[in-house]
């Protein structure tokens, strides 16, 4: 029987059976949520491309700190009434948190004067603004020892509820009340052109960006899950499977996935099974990540793309000047772009003057745009 794929699972937002390379972060991002109230590093920004895993790690964090007993507004993707959608989760988290306390402990007393804390007085003549709400929930909380930790997802920074929580939540910290936050975000969100507030909030903020797994990692993950599946396939082959995904988690899910669909039906990879494998999983990371990252972008910044694709082998690398040249454009003017790039994660700076991509497989992709 040809064996069936249980391990992965390309699809964004989607939780992975089993997380990669992350262990080290995790633990540094665990300690500094978890430091004394009002500490800078209970404020973290995680930046990485599409399909680098931020959406992976909220959700994953929502449960370690959950077990640190802080109530967790889980993912909130930046959108209108976002600071609502908060206050009903925290509340929600709690009210879970509480009932599965009062069932271990028969019903303490603990558990209903915790949900008393949390009950807003109806007859107020005028309902309590929203952030007036987030921080009588904090406040209560606190109060009984518990922290609260704000989950925020696809932050655009320019966007008028993240200034309005970033305003809440530096009153928070104010108050000395136990609350961390943590918000992700493409690397470009956050460079673009931002109001003091949030700007100043940001860039105090401890900015973790999302590397790409290391090459042991996901090698040893590719050994694993293939016996596990019960898959052969030849270590050099798999050492491939492995290089190819230059350590993107989709890509990684996307490889794993197609190596098992494009297996021989008693489980043998071979190569010409695992060149199939290899090349549909660049077409679909191209068409998920390539082309909407690119969507996104200027036209200088494509022409700028474009001659460092034309410009550079594999490896996708080569000098500004270089570029200039190709673009017909001065040295300085091809800096700017450069640093536009940069500064959207896009490309990054390989020695002096030259830059490489940061996007696998962009370089081909674009390559191949220009052909058709
Ligand atoms: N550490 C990891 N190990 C294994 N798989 C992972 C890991 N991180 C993410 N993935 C997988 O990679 C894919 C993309 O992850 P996720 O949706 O979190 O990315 P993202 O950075 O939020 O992307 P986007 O910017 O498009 O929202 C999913 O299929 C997920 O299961
Ligand atoms: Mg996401």
């Amino acid at each position: 029987m040809h064996p069936s794929d249980t391990v992965f699972s390309p699809s964004f937002g989607n939780r992975p059976s089993y997380l990669v390379g992350r262990d080290d972060m995790l633990d540094q991002l665990m300690r500094g949520l978890t430091s004394a109230p009002g500490s800078r590093d209970r404020a973290v920004v995680l930046l990485g491309q599409r399909g680098s895993g931020k959406t992976v790690l909220l959700w994953e964090l929502a449960d370690r700190m959950r077990r640190q007993n802080f109530v967790v507004a889980t993912p909130t993707i930046v959108s209108e009434s976002m600071l609502e959608r908060i206050a009903e989760k925290i509340v929600d988290d709690a009210g879970t948190a509480a009932k599965g306390k009062a069932h271990v402990s028969g019903g303490s007393l603990g558990a209903l004067g915790f949900s008393a804390g949390l009950q807003f007085q109806h007859d107020a003549p005028e309902p309590p603004s929203i952030q007036h709400r987030l921080t009588q929930l904090c406040r209560a909380l606190t109060k009984q020892g518990r922290g609260v930790l704000i989950l925020v997802d696809e932050l655009q920074a320019s966007n008028p509820e993240v200034r309005q929580l970033i305003i809440t939540y530096q009153e928070l910290v104010g108050e000395g009340l136990n609350v961390a936050i943590v918000l992700a975000g493409l690397p470009g969100a956050v460079s673009a052109t931002l109001n003091d507030k949030v700007l100043t909030f940001l860039n105090r903020a401890r900015k973790v960006p999302l590397e790409p797994l290391a090459f042991g990692d996901v090698d040893a993950f590719l050994a694993r899950s293939f016996r596990q599946i019960g898959l052969a396939i030849d270590p050099d082959l798999r050492r491939r499977a492995s290089s190819f995904t230059e350590g993107s988690p989709y890509l990684l899910q996307l490889v794993g996935h197609n190596t098992v669909q494009y297996a021989q039906p008693d489980g043998e990879v071979t190569e010409d099974t695992l060149e199939d494998a290899l090349r549909t999983s660049q077409e679909d990371f191209e068409n998920d990540v390539c082309r909407t990252t690119l969507a996104a972008l200027s036209e200088k910044d494509i022409e700028f793309l474009d001659a460092l694709a034309a410009e550079s082998g594999e490896e996708g690398e080569g000098a500004t000047a270089a570029i200039a040249e190709r673009m017909g454009v001065t040295h300085d003017y091809a800096q700017k772009y450069r640093k536009r790039l940069i500064d959207a994660g896009i490309v990054q700076a390989s020695g002096r003057g030259r830059v490489a991509m940061a996007v696998p497989h962009l370089a081909d992709h674009l390559r191949r745009q220009a052909q058709e």
